[in-house]
């Protein structure tokens, strides 16, 4: 059994795998029943749109079924220890997804869970995210993404901690640009440092979005303000003055560059309307393949493929 925590727990080679399967459950024809008789659980303590639906709609094209339990009902950690919740929920349903604060609760959960546990986002990382992102990177520049060059400006947090290992696996060149402070953690810049090693990758972190955007090839950001951080909102906002995706920004790319967003967005803040709604906006495809990359994960996971 294997779960899927972070893209730290993929080999190079099963994301190539689960990249390609994601994109021929994208072309058709329809998926087959590999999630028949089974039911997968989601485990929410924060709100979501993408991720719940991506999973509920794809669980249901696999022929499973899917129970979605919302922060104001479980209480991990609270009304019941997270090890009792994950020992219950292991004896009903084949697999959970949880969205977690603290990404220690989801260690603790996999620790105890008799059934794979995917990462519906934790404080640390989104894996699925990651795995949309780089299979939307592929659609638009081709599979071979050695030498592609992704910008991503912004916070160095959850979503760039997961879009670092996807660029690290996959032979990318990433250059992250973060205000002073906000870079990614040391943990994951060394993991990605690991990877990069054998893939070729090129990984820079500095905190300077124009040179950080020079000539890039995909153009990526997110929210200054993550869920759970409302309280930082004012200091955030000063710090990523200047962090802004907007067509000045955009300019210093090349001229075929696709932009990225995870979603939701902050309109006006970390990127204007002009760009998430301009031509080289990918992020609602971006958003759609969510669906087809978790799709391809639950296969391997519980399908055994
Ligand atoms: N990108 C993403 O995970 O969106 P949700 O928070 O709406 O699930
Ligand atoms: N960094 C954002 C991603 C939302 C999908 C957050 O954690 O709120």
């Amino acid at each position: 059994m294997r779960h899927f925590l972070s893209i730290a727990d993929l080999e190079q080679d099963e994301l190539g795998l689960l990249l390609e399967r994601s994109a021929r459950l994208k072309a058709g024809p329809p998926s087959g029943e590999i999630l028949a008789g089974r039911t997968v659980a989601l485990i929410f303590e924060k709100p979501s749109l993408r991720t719940r639906l991506s999973f509920d709609v794809g669980i249901a094209q696999l022929g499973g079924h899917c129970v979605y339990l919302s922060p104001q009902e479980v209480g991990l950690g609270r009304r019941e220890s997270v090890s009792d919740v994950a020992r219950v929920t292991s004896r009903m349903a084949d697999a959970v997804v949880l969205r977690v604060n603290a990404h220690e609760t989801i260690e603790e959960f996999a620790r105890y869970s008799q059934v794979p546990v995917i990462n519906g986002l934790s404080d640390l990382s989104h894996p699925c995210q990651g795995l949309a992102d780089i299979f939307t990177i592929r659609e638009h520049k081709g599979p071979d993404l050695r030498g592609v060059a992704i910008a991503y400006i912004g916070d160095g947090n959850n979503v760039a901690h997961s879009l670092m290992l996807c660029a690290a696996k996959t032979g990318a060149s990433l250059r992250i640009a973060t205000p002073l402070g906000y870079e990614p953690l040391p943990r994951y810049r060394e993991l990605a440092a690991t990877e990069a090693r054998s893939s070729g990758a090129r990984i820079e972190i500095a905190n300077d979005p124009v040179a950080a955007v020079a000539g890039a090839d995909v153009v990526y950001t997110d929210v200054w303000t993550s869920m759970g951080q409302e309280q930082e909102y004012e200091r955030r906002r000063r710090a990523f003055h200047g962090f802004q995706l907007n067509a000045a920004l955009l300019a210093r790319a090349k001229r075929d560059a696709i932009v990225l967003h995870d979603l939701p967005a902050h309109r006006g803040e970390e990127i204007t309307d002009e760009v998430i709604d301009g031509p080289q906006s990918a992020v609602f495809d971006q958003a759609e393949n969510r669906l087809h990359t978790e799709k391809a994960l639950l296969c391997w996971l519980l399908g055994g493929e």
